[in-house]
């Protein structure tokens, strides 16, 4: 009897230890994930966090994102106080405190704090998503779409239907709505999200601390990071969203994220809500091999030269490095990743578990004649698809990392179709002064972060890569003209460049637009390499466009295929930018043999990973100070906890998420993945797999104790 017991204990502590993949559709959580977080110690309902009729978690969800493409989350964040006060990581604030910073107030390097509202900065073209409600419209979209027609079609039924189901759902209100395909497009779901346009800045820690480990720690674990941010959310004095004004207030919440200053153990109860950006766990081992010798080695083959470009002129001087500080981040970022989910991909044998799906796929098939009819050529048209696409898809790769590299080229073709209008005769006088003043405004965004010579030297180096890669089929004009002109010197080409385009400089740039001049215009070294870049780039999609399509089909289909193959599981699908919830628990790992990884860290790391000043690893004076005087409490005793681990199911755009436990309070915002795993995307890993998480005792420390912030103190609910 003991024994039994025994074992069903050991059994059931075996099945509560397991990470649980899965980026979970809110509206599915009551049918499929519910039981099995409470069973883990959630003491929450499936209602308290997403319910059409009343408030819940998910009004304190935010997915940050920009005017034009609001949809497409960058970022996640989290509603913490009655004021609509939101935190998220410093590295999705970061390019907000770029923007504001300048030589005179260097808020990337000594942080920024509003001790009063008035203060608070605004970042026009960001944008907040909370979600209203949604729901799956698979039905009424496969009732438009049958299995005869071609992808075209298909496209096209799905798209207009989409477009009648979001104008319904928003029509008269100031909702904004979109139709997201799941599962390779087996799957809709309406998504209905109020979206604030008036998102500012209230504080940050010096990026020492809030990017501390730099690029050396990115992606890794243990960490020792206070990677956060704060913003505030405003809307129109009714409630709604408007863009920034003077007479806007303070977001009124639905919900805001109670604080918890009681910190966490090991084996507790987790749980993640934000805005997953992309993953394919469903990729094929033909499409894996297209990522790993394709789209990971040439990104990280490119991006290697490009930071050494950037890098050289931001050590020149302290506004070249603010200029080109979040540029850097962005670009080094995934970089490393590319070359870190490379590793871990061989590491754990991905492919094989990919061919092995393949295999038990293709007996299940081969089985059934009806399966084989509708499934039969699935696996052979993805890797024919593959095979017939490498070429195009490494000029496609080189042609996005490489020639559109640098950027005077680009704002060159972007601007230089509106100067042509300056150009045009027919065009009245007015119109002609509203676009130079569009183009002022474009030019000034433009050069506020543009160093002329590192922009060229990204020409010399980046160009020729291209020039040296691709096939001759697939070159720009430009290029052809650099080997013809400059007998393929790509440095006299950045050079002349340099001396002679318009658009090198902002002064010149001014002039220019001040006397338009076509002939000049369609003469200059900058806008014929932009408009050589875009035509090549048009090519080379446009080619790849048959082929594309027959890889979505074959993707379609896979993905059907396993899930009617495998009836009974609850299957998760990619992320694809919309709503997600995640569930799992605080816990430590071992990433290699002999090695254990506790699940959190202390201030004391960072004192002991203390580097020279201006490097990734400084520590200011201040934190050294105060952590000296050991005053944490009520954040810690004579320890403060800085970071810890979870095994929740993230990827990049979860970034800034609430780590939520099971009373529904936040413990912790998510900012980062292990490199052991990152192969996470394409394959869980659920031994191996974590969350790597900024503390929220850490976070009320800093505010309080290092920036004096009561004000913020005072508005948040803090749990003790
Ligand atoms: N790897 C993190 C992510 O993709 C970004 C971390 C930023 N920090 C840094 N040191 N670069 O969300």
């Amino acid at each position: 009897m003991k024994r039994i017991i025994i074992i069903a204990i050991a059994l059931l502590s075996w099945t509560l230890a397991k990470a649980d993949e899965g980026m979970w559709l809110l509206s599915k959580i009551k049918e499929l994930n519910i039981e099995k977080m409470q069973q883990m110690g959630f003491k929450l309902t499936a209602e308290d966090i997403y319910n059409v009729n009343k408030p819940g978690i998910k009004d304190a969800i935010v997915g940050l994102g920009n005017e034009g493409r609001p949809f497409q989350h960058f970022c996640s964040g989290e509603i913490i106080s009655p004021n609509g006060l939101l935190l998220t990581n410093h590295h999705c604030g970061f390019s907000a405190i770029q923007a504001h910073s300048s030589v005179e107030h260097d808020y990337l390097r000594d942080g920024f704090w509003a001790y009063e509202m008035k203060d608070e900065l605004a970042n026009p073209g960001t944008t907040a998503s909370i979600l209203d409600r949604m729901e799956d419209v698979t039905e009424r979209v496969n009732a438009c779409l049958n299995d005869g027609m071609s992808e075209g079609e298909r496209y096209a039924a799905i798209d207009s239907i989409s477009e009648i189901i979001t104008k319904e759902a928003t029509e008269g209100t100031h909702f904004s709505a979109q139709v997201q395909p799941m599962f390779e497009g087996n799957q809709f779901f309406l998504f209905v999200y109020t979206i604030y346009q008036d998102v500012r800045l209230v504080g940050a820690p010096p990026q020492s601390m809030g990017k501390f480990g730099g690029d050396t720690d990115n992606w890794m674990w243990p960490r020792h990071t206070a990677d956060f941010s704060m913003f505030r959310i405003y809307t129109a004095p009714d409630g709604s969203p408007a863009p920034y004004s003077e007479e806007n207030v303070p977001l009124k919440p639905k919900h805001y994220l109670p604080v918890s200053a009681k910190g966490v153990q090991d084996g507790d109860f987790a749980m993640i809500m934000g805005f997953p950006g992309t993953t394919e766990r469903y990729i094929t081992s033909f499409g894996l091999a297209n990522t790993m010798d394709i789209t990971n080695t040439i990104r990280y083959e490119v991006r290697t030269d490009k930071l050494a470009v950037m890098r050289e002129g931001m050590e020149k001087d302290q506004k070249t490095r603010i200029q080109y500080a979040s540029k850097y981040a962005s670009c080094a970022n995934y970089w490393k990743y590319s070359n870190e989910q490379n590793k871990a991909l061989r590491n754990l044998n991905t492919m094989g578990n990919k061919q092995a799906i393949e295999r038990e796929f293709a007996a299940w098939v081969n089985a059934d004649p009806a399966r084989k009819a509708v499934y039969g050529s699935v696996l052979a048209d993805l890797q024919k698809g593959y095979a017939d696409m490498k070429t195009l898809e490494t000029a496609n790769v080189y042609a996005q990392e490489a020639l559109a590299g640098p950027e005077a080229h680009l704002f060159a073709y972007r601007t230089g179709r509106v100067i042509a209008k300056l150009c045009d005769e027919t065009v009245s006088a007015e119109d002609k002064a509203t676009l130079r003043e569009a183009l002022k405004e474009m030019g000034a965004a433009f050069y506020k972060d543009f160093n002329t010579d590192v922009d060229a030297k990204l020409f010399a180096v980046l160009f020729k890569i291209y020039n040296d890669k691709v096939g001759a089929d697939l070159q720009p004009e430009i290029i052809n003209f650099i080997n013809k002109k400059y007998k393929g010197d790509f440095n006299k080409f950045a050079a002349d460049l340099k001396a002679k385009s318009v658009f090198m400089n902002e002064a010149s740039f001014d002039a220019f637009v001040a006397e338009p001049n076509m002939k000049k215009l369609e003469k200059d070294l900058a806008y014929q390499a932009g408009k050589s870049f875009y035509e090549i780039y048009m090519k080379i999609n446009a080619s790849m466009a048959p082929y594309n399509t027959v890889l979505a089909r074959g993707n379609r289909l896979f993905v059907r295929g396993l899930m009617e193959m495998n009836p009974e599981k609850a299957w998760a699908p990619d992320a694809n930018s919309t709503i997600r919830m995640t569930y799992g628990k605080v816990g430590s790992y071992k990433p290699r043999d002999a090695v254990f990884y506790d699940y959190y860290t202390t201030l004391k790391g960072v004192m002991e990973k203390e580097g020279p000043a201006g490097g990734e690893f400084e520590v200011p004076a201040r934190l050294k100070e105060l952590y000296a005087q050991k005053n944490f409490a009520p954040y810690g005793n004579d320890i403060l906890s800085v970071n810890f681990i979870t095994d929740n199911d993230i990827t990049g755009g979860n970034s800034g998420s609430p780590v939520i436990n099971a009373e529904g309070h936040l413990i912790g915002t998510a900012f980062d993945g292990n490199s052991e795993a990152m192969s996470g995307d394409i394959d869980f890993e659920e031994n191996l797999q974590r969350c790597i998480n900024l503390d929220t005792r850490y976070m009320l420390w800093i505010v309080d104790v290092y920036a004096g912030a009561k004000n913020l103190i005072n508005e948040m609910t803090i749990i003790k």
